[in-house]
């Protein structure tokens, strides 16, 4: 298929964008590079630089492209941001990816994979999470995603969109082969930060909250390596059928909390890694365990990257190897990647 891939250089995009390519579609990227790689593309994809929100451009590629089906990654993702800015993130997720849609409309586009989170769920009432239980976000950025789900839920319906969006639990890792991998500024997440200590980058990971109703009082989150939902976009939008909207999890269904994190990187890195313990950050639920049986069954999917230790592994061999991220030199192919 032709694919437009919007956002293609961001983390999740990036990898996506290679799975499509490994598999054979032909796939052109857009992205405004606000928060992307230019060096994150695949050179085998066209690259376009722009946002979502200018919709001339977007029609215009559509066309000229001949796109078939489209994978929306494009959009803010900080959570603590979208408290402080909601409409930031109301005009970038939901508008934007209602100009996207109106222009699938025009052009007879009936395909779309749409990254979504396990933030729609807020706080679960029980773990695992199943896709019918309570959508219930607790931030605006949960919402501007779940807002974008009932969009495309409603176009299924009204023009025969087949569109699919992807609950994504919490991203991890990077390419096995070294070469992308999670570039982030400012880097809020776990497993970049730990790994940050161990490069020397920072001297200590700040724990946040160690009074949780967890076995070891951290918070437990579901880490799906980045290669396994790269794997779960091709099959969706390969899957997509016309008039179809599903939501589907995905996670392996294991939970590791904070402190495995650590002690995982500790021996991937082979570095002390201090910790600080400190208060619970606002709006962090103790648990969020993934049920993936309607992927694993009605997609077929199955994740193969399960080992934290591996996961970690493959982060570290990136970071190891582009201490600057991107904007360091350009990615080498590893001669010492994870094992
Ligand atoms: N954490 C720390 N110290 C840090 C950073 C994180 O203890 O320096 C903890 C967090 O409190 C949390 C866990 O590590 O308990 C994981 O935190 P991340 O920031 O790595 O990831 P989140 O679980 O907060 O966020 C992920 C996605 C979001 C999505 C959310 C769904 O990155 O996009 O899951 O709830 F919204």
């Amino acid at each position: 298929m032709n694919i437009l891939v919007t956002g293609g250089a961001g983390y999740v995009g990036s990898h996506c964008l290679r799975a499509l390519l490994d598999r054979g579609h032909r796939v052109v990227v857009t992205d405004d590079l606000s928060n992307g790689h230019r060096t994150a593309v695949d050179s085998r994809a066209q690259f376009i630089q722009t946002g979502v929100a200018n919709i001339a451009r977007i029609s215009s590629v559509i066309e000229v492209h001949e796109v078939e089906a489209v994978m929306h990654f494009a959009g803010f993702l900080e959570v603590g941001e979208s408290v402080k800015e909601p409409l930031k993130y109301y005009e970038n997720n939901v508008s934007t990816s209602c100009l996207l849609l109106q222009a699938m409309q025009r052009a007879g586009i009936r395909r779309m994979v749409f990254s979504s989170t396990a933030a729609v769920y807020g706080s679960p009432p029980t773990c695992p999470i199943t896709e019918d239980m309570p959508l219930n976000p607790i931030n605006p950025y949960g919402r501007t995603k779940l807002a974008v789900e009932w969009a495309m839920r409603d176009c299924a319906k009204a023009w025969g969109l087949g569109g699919i969006a992807l609950r994504y639990f919490n991203a991890a890792g990077a390419a096995r082969d070294g070469t992308i991998g999670e570039d982030h500024d400012p880097e809020t997440h776990l497993i970049p930060i730990v790994l940050q200590v161990a490069q020397g980058k920072r001297e200590q990971v700040a724990v946040f909250g160690t009074d949780y109703p967890t076995p070891d009082g951290t918070c437990i989150r579901d880490y799906i390596h980045v290669e396994d939902l790269a794997d779960a976009h091709v099959r969706a939008i390969e899957a997509c059928e016309p008039g179809w909207f599903r939501a589907f999890n995905v996670g392996t269904g294991t939970g590791t909390s904070v402190l495995q994190i650590i002690e995982a990187a500790r021996k991937v890195t082979d570095h002390a890694i201090p910790v600080v313990l400190s208060e619970r950050r606002e709006g962090d639920p103790a648990e969020l365990l993934a049920d993936p049986t309607q992927l694993m069954q009605e997609l077929e999917w199955k994740p193969r990257h399960t080992d934290i230790h591996k996961i970690v592994d493959s982060a570290w061999c990136w970071h190891r190897n582009h201490p600057q991220g991107f904007s360091g030199k350009r990615p080498i192919l590893s001669e010492t990647g994870p094992s």
